[in-house]
């Protein structure tokens, strides 16, 4: 029961995922939350009214104009009765309605009319996702502090594939109890890296095969990302190193976007010498073609060779330099996870390193969640599968301690 007592108001707008909010009402109730249900007009469409008040136990308010809903709870008393408004599924008409401050329904009514967090759920088609107008759009809720919960990506109602599915119930759950639980227990210190300045490299690398082909990998940036606003909150100056990701640039934060190994690197030397952290989390390909063709590979028959020399790497780069800053590396692996991150400790000349185990397709590379095995010269400290985000604040709060400890000692000699 690790919502109770939570006041969960669900905004619920129509998109085919609407069928899965009753599962999810369920499982908020399954947790304790006390739960309110607005729909709007095109949600009832894809799901029923009378099966969400049926597991919510409470009658759906659908319209401003109820006299009955309104008598139960008006609007504004449903919009401070809330501790947190989800709109789950968020279509792309609900994320544009909520940027503009549209209140032409109960739900964007709500939306304006509450104190209380928003959290919305995005889900619609591929294409539409990435349509830069529900990029924009996007990036300006995040900017007020809305949250976003996905979307995931997969196979979608219309055939398509990409992101722009809505998370699924169980993790909108597991969202919702880390979200209270960081609230209740505050163990974010917004003072703990004031005056420090910290570089984060995120996302994957791209290598051109020629002009129109290329070679990267599964990483989305989400670990990454989530570190450099967790460090923004904790009072550092953040810089991030970003490759090729489908993520709004965070707010307050200086972003360069990247593509290649080569040009993260340059990226990151340009400013190394002003900082004191450099968070290497980028899965940065090891291999570039030797020689880029100028014009695109013709189909021939038989094999095609294809001859690859190393990229520079960026983080034993930054450990070498003369007086590098506080270096954390990560390791992705899938077998002989621990040791294999004690060797790149040891071979980068790191301070600490964070083993990640990415052979399960729930933690790791591009999913939402990640656990990760710290590791420096003298301590090795767990940390458990929890949101990317929750994740960040405690491997940056154990940073700080070594971080801190090494500073100490330089002193004391
Ligand atoms: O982006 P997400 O989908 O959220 O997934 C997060 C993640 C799984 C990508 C992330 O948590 C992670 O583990 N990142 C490191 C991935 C990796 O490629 O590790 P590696 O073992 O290949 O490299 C070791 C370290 O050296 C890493 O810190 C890497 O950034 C760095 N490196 C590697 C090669 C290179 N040429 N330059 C580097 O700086």
């Amino acid at each position: 029961m690790q919502l109770e007592q939570k006041n969960v108001l669900l905004g619920i707008s129509g998109g085919i995922a609407a069928y899965k909010t009753p599962d999810l009402v369920r499982k908020l109730s399954a947790q304790g939350a006390n739960l309110r249900v607005v729909m709007t007009d095109s949600a009832k469409e894809f799901v029923s009214p009378l099966a969400l008040q049926a597991v919510s136990g409470n009658k759906i308010s659908n319209s401003l104009l109820d006299e009955d809903a309104e008598a139960a709870m008006g609007h504004i008393e449903l919009a401070r009765w809330a501790d947190i408004f989800v709109v789950a599924p968020a279509t792309a008409n609900t994320i544009a309605k909520l940027t503009h401050g549209l209140a032409d329904d109960l739900l964007t009514t709500l939306a304006l009319a509450t104190s209380a967090p928003i959290a919305i759920a995005p889900a619609m088609n591929q294409q539409m996702w990435a349509a830069p107008a529900t990029t924009e759009n996007c990036l300006k809720l995040q900017q007020r502090g809305v949250l976003q919960i996905g979307p995931a990506s997969g196979e979608q109602a219309c055939g398509d594939i990409g992101y722009g599915r809505m998370t699924e119930p169980e993790d909108i759950v597991t969202y919702l109890v880390e979200f209270f639980g960081r609230t209740a227990s505050s163990n974010i210190d917004n003072n703990l890296f004031v005056g420090k300045s910290i570089m984060i490299t995120a996302g994957p690398t791209q290598e051109a095969l020629d002009p129109v082909r290329y070679i990267t990998n599964h990483s989305s940036g989400k670990m990454g990302y989530a570190i450099a606003k967790a460090a923004k909150e904790m009072g550092a100056k953040v810089t991030l190193i970003s490759g090729p990701v489908n993520l709004a640039s965070p707010a307050q934060i200086e972003c360069k976007q990247v593509t290649t190994a080569q040009q993260m690197l340059d990226a990151v030397m340009d400013k190394i010498e002003q900082q004191d952290i450099f968070i290497a989390c980028a899965a940065v390909a090891d291999f570039r073609l030797a020689d880029i063709p100028t014009h695109k590979v013709k189909k021939k028959e038989g094999v095609l060779t294809l001859s690859f020399e190393q990229n520079p790497d960026i983080l034993k780069s930054v450990a070498a330099l003369q007086s590098p800053p506080f270096t954390l590396g990560f390791a992705a692996e899938t077998n002989n996870v621990e040791a294999y991150a004690q060797g790149k400790l040891e071979r980068k000349k790191l301070n600490m390193i964070a083993a990640n185990d990415v052979s399960s397709s729930e933690l790791g590379f591009n999913s939402d969640r990640n656990a990760l095995t710290v590791i420096t010269k003298s301590n090795k400290t767990s940390l458990p599968a929890a949101s990317k985000e929750a994740l960040a604040v405690d491997l940056l709060t154990l940073l700080h301690s070594e971080y801190s400890t090494i500073q100490n000692n330089k002193k004391s000699k």
